[in-house]
């Protein structure tokens, strides 16, 4: 029989590239599936804490195997800020005013190093289970690429693009995203 497990997410397009990783012994669902149509909740100060809240909150209320992800932008020269508040920096979710607000208070400053994280948790049977990936970086001086979202036009990763001048198989392959992502999946395909 299948396990079922859901992704804390109402995001197709993250299901579909998880799911054709996955055995076959798992069936994915999304939040619709099991008609949680509110917003998950994230009162907490860091993304660790926030991923397990809403991993734990979909866990109680629906009684569900699930895991969920959050990811934010942490800048070294401002002591890991945006962080956690990455989706709101500026006031609104509104990816060019939260990056003006970045290169804003990185100006005159030397130091640009910059990594994204994100913290996925799995809850399956009642054990809790993080994986982290980090993408280590530099934020650069002006927005450049039009491909992506959020920061990724300020962020400069290892071959001087930004993540937005990379195609989505490239960043697919080394994002923050996908590197939690291939630890979860390899975690759910040795278990079973
Ligand atoms: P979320 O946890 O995926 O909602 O991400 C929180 C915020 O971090 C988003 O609103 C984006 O601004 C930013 N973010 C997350 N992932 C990425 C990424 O891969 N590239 C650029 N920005 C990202």
């Amino acid at each position: 029989m299948k396990i079922e497990l859901v992704f804390a997410t109402n995001n197709s397009n993250k299901i579909k590239e998880i799911e054709v990783l996955l055995n076959a012994q798992y069936q994915l669902k999304k939040l619709a599936d099991i008609h949680c149509e509110e917003e998950l909740p994230e009162t907490h100060h860091t993304i660790e804490a926030n991923s397990l809240e809403k991993a734990q909150y979909v866990y109680e209320k629906y009684n569900v195997n699930c895991f969920s992800e959050d990811t934010g932008l942490e800048v070294e020269a401002l002591n890991g800020k945006p962080g956690v508040d990455s989706a709101f920096y500026a006031g609104d979710r509104d990816a060019d005013k939260n990056m003006d607000k970045v290169l804003k208070e990185l100006d005159g400053i030397t130091n640009r190093n910059a990594q994204f994280k994100t913290v996925i948790t799995l809850i399956l049977n009642g054990q809790q289970h993080q994986f982290t990936g980090i993408l280590k970086g530099k934020i650069g001086f002006e927005k450049k690429g039009l491909y992506g979202f959020g920061y990724d036009p300020i962020f400069i990763v290892d071959d001087g693009r930004t993540l937005a001048e990379l195609m989505l198989e490239e960043k697919s392959k080394i994002s923050h995203r996908a590197l939690a992502t291939q630890q979860l999946i390899a975690f759910l395909n040795k278990i079973q």
